[in-house]
């Protein structure tokens, strides 16, 4: 049941068009918000920080600040003419504190001056006089505190208590996953421009320029249509743009309205650590009950994330840690209970996955630690407990799964990547290396796609055709360097017949396409590129209606391909039509506007459909661990993914392998450590390790998956920005393979905290000999 989608004849999409930017950027000739030239009179913004992770913020002494040369200014809570408080759903974050600081590195002032080195300076040299107050900064502090930034949220379904007690096996465990710094290479970053008639300009590097032109609209006390927010491409986004670029925003629009000049604030690395939110990290503690088939017959599990001291996007993404407890797989009887921890740092928010990664990655764990305690294979345990045919179909939050490719995928995997044979020879290699240990393990990925939020699920997009038959395309979607304004253009230019370098993509601005979602949740294409294709078919339409009364034939026979209009009678140049077009008075631009079919959800019973579609995909991933010093490589890794029909191949496949990588990091290397203070240690390149081109696995081979998306999406493509991250789960569990090799014998579960750094990794050794 191909979607008509299939169907169009493209000569664009489909193809490995490289992305619309990569030239400029790698000639330097892209610009970033810290490239545009400076407006005369711009002055710099630098934050004066919290020095504690909790206490009561007596006043501010800026004396000496102030008199430091450059400087303009000191913007506090009292310069606030608006609402004094974010304007998030929960209301919980002030733009500046005036009682209470709450996490160490809370940005409690801005220092106005004529060089960022110089605000930087003075903001230094500002006191602040706070009277501590004892902090909570662990989840397990949080638990037993009872602290929370919402309230617990329990999806139960069946009878986990008495399937548990029924069945034949049971295991139980606690362990960690530590979250994750976003190190986009462009740091936070908005530049915020007085204009008349208190009208407002501000460049943002944003995932959601909606959200900040309203966000400064209520901090000063404006309209939103005061307000125009823009920007043309952000050097990464990740998540971390999708609120938190709203708080530069509004900062650096505060202190514009103090002095009456344009102000810039660029957060420098450091600041940028200990000011934004990051991954939540999470606690877990599961019972399971299970057949010895490997069959999960209950699984009650709790999962505690640690949010910071606000809300922010904490909600929706610990309900989708909810939602992917199952990954691809039937929870019958299951007990999930989420617990979303106030602590006093920084405020985790959004990351590549939305909280998803967070809750496969328990499954995951569960059904490997299952698979030793049975002695069967992992895989083999996996793929017994696939969603299925019916009754094995519904997932726990009542959606029926349709599009179930997870079975022939990870088969068709295994068998590419030779599974079963490499299994036997690292079992053969183990047993004759004492000290270097090698694991393998193969996971699959079923990630939900559409923003649980339903009302988000919408785009709009505006298309021009100008006299001269080129084309601009303006959306709500914005760019991070995924590739979504290349995978627009080539969706307009085979919806308008022309050659891609016809279309030419603007900048995401507030003025041009209103109220436009974040580009999050992967579906930056599902909704723009749809909402353009919608604008550009418009166009066509009327064109072909011309150039059909014209000639005398039927409008559906006037076929775009190709630069050239052609009719029954003629062939013609597209630009010439365009022109008589024009000339004869038929509107060359057009709107379009889109909403995802079939979604709805309960936010309260967490019940519904989510989701419009599943993205699929599985990893094959090879390591080695030294048992004497933790030290782990990934030495071979096989991906076969699923992005239904590949609008660009080469933009699926960057997506692909950067998840990937950024996944790997993740559980591997990524280490966020506070002190008992509450100050982030790592908080640079030097003491916070990503990955690097050196470990990147020697073998490594990604390919996709040949079938359309089933459901009527965009050329029949799947979203692919989010969903590779979680293929990453395979290093976890192939690490935790390679521990077991450790005592082949012992069937107890491997307790691995991620990251598995070599500390990790070493003393889940030494309990695996212990
Ligand atoms: N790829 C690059 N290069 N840079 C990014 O910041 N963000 C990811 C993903 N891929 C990101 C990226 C995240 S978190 C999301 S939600 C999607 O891109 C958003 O874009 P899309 O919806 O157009 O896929
Ligand atoms: Mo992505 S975490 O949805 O910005």
């Amino acid at each position: 049941m191909n979607a008509p989608e299939t169907l169009i004849p493209a000569t664009v999409c489909g193809r490995s068009h490289p992305h619309e930017s990569a030239r400029a950027q790698v000639c330097g000739r892209a610009a970033y918000v810290d490239d545009l030239p400076e407006l005369q009179g711009t002055l710099h913004a630098a934050p004066v920080k919290s020095p504690v992770a909790h206490g009561r913020l007596l006043g501010l002494e800026a004396d000496e600040a102030l008199a430091m040369p450059g400087v303009v200014g000191l913007v506090s809570a009292a310069d606030i003419p608006g609402e004094r408080r974010f304007a998030v759903a929960a209301h919980d974050e002030p733009i500046l504190p005036d009682g209470e600081v709450e996490y160490l590195g809370q940005v409690v002032a801005l220092v106005v001056a004529d060089t960022p080195q110089r605000a930087r300076a003075a903001a230094q040299a500002v006191r602040c006089r706070i009277e501590p107050l004892p902090a909570i900064l662990t989840i397990e502090e949080a638990l037993q505190a009872g602290s929370h930034v919402l309230p617990p949220v329990v999806v139960r379904r069946g009878d986990p208590d008495a399937a548990l007690a029924a069945a034949p096996e049971r295991l139980s465990g606690e362990f960690t996953v530590g979250g994750q710094e976003h190190f986009y290479l462009e740091g936070q970053i908005a530049y915020a421009i007085p204009e008349e008639q208190d009208g407002w300009h501000v460049y943002s590097s944003t995932q959601h320029p909606g959200e900040v032109q309203h966000w400064i609209a209520r901090a000063l006390g404006l309209d939103d249509h005061q307000v125009r927010v823009e920007c043309r491409r952000m050097g990464g986004g990740f998540g971390g743009k999708e609120t938190q670029a709203g708080h530069m925003a509004v900062w650096a629009a505060l202190a514009a309205r103090k002095v009456g000049r344009p102000v810039k604030l660029r957060l420098e690395r450091l600041d940028d650590m200990l000011v934004t939110g990051k991954r939540h990290n999470f606690l877990y503690r599961y019972e399971v009950g299970f057949g010895r088939d490997g069959r999960i017959r209950a699984l009650k599990v709790m999962l505690a994330s640690q949010c910071g001291f606000s809300a922010d996007l904490s909600g929706p993404v610990n309900d989708r840690a909810v939602f992917h407890v199952d990954n691809a797989y039937f929870l019958e009887h299951v007990e999930i209970t989420s617990y979303r921890c106030k602590t006093h740092t920084q405020s985790n928010t959004a990351f590549r996955g939305f909280g998803g990664p967070q809750g496969m990655i328990v499954t995951e764990a569960i059904l490997g630690d299952i698979a030793r305690h049975l002695g069967l294979d992992p895989l083999v345990v996996r793929q017994r407990n696939f969603y299925g045919p019916a009754p094995r179909h519904q997932t726990h939050y009542g959606m029926t799964v349709e599009d179930n490719i997870a079975p022939e995928l990870v088969a068709r995997l295994a068998a590419d990547a030779r599974y079963e044979a490499r299994r036997q020879s690292i079992a053969q290699w183990n047993a004759r290396h004492p000290v270097l240990k090698r694991g393998l393990a193969l996971t699959p990925v079923k990630f939900g796609i559409s923003f649980t939020a339903t009302f988000f699920n919408q785009a709009g997009a505006l298309v021009n055709v100008y006299g001269d038959g080129t084309v601009q395309v303006n959306h709500g979607g914005t760019e991070m360097g995924q590739g979504l304004h290349t995978k627009v253009c080539q969706i307009v230019a085979d919806e308008l017949g022309v050659p891609f370098e016809r279309v030419r993509v603007t900048a995401s601005d507030t003025s041009k396409v209103p109220n436009a979602s974040a580009t999050a949740a992967s579906s930056g294409t599902d909704l723009n590129g749809r909402a353009a294709q919608f604008a550009a078919r418009q166009i066509r339409q009327r064109l072909a209606e011309f150039v059909a009364r014209e000639q005398q034939v039927d409008a559906a026979s006037v076929v775009f391909a190709g630069g050239k209009v052609i009719t029954p009678t003629q062939t013609l140049d597209f630009a010439q039509v365009v022109h008589r077009a024009y000339l004869a008075r038929v509107q060359l631009w057009s709107d379009g506007f889109y909403a995802t079919p079939k979604i709805h959800y309960d936010k309260h019973t967490l019940s519904g459909r989510p989701f419009y579609y599943f993205a699929y995909g599985a990893a094959v991933t090879e390591v080695v661990i030294d048992t004497l010093t933790g030290e782990n490589r990934v030495v071979a890794v096989d991906i076969l993914h699923d992005v239904g029909r590949s609008i660009n191949p080469a933009l699926d496949i960057g997506q692909i392998e950067g998840g990937f990588v950024q996944g790997m990091g993740w559980l591997t290397t990524e280490e966020l450590v506070w002190d008992r203070q509450g100050k982030l240690l790592t908080h640079a390149p030097s003491t916070y390790k990503i990955p690097a081109t050196g470990d990147l696995p020697a073998h490594w081979r990604v390919s996709l998956w040949p079938e359309a998306n089933r459901e009527d999406n965009v050329f029949g493509s799947k979203a692919v920005g989010e969903p590779p991250f979680m293929l990453a789960i395979s290093v976890y569990e192939a690490l935790r393979d390679a521990v077991a090799a450790v005592a082949p014998e012992d069937r107890r579960p491997v307790v691995l905290h991620a990251p598995a750094t070599p500390e990790s990794v070493l003393r889940a050794v030494q309990a695996r000999r212990g």
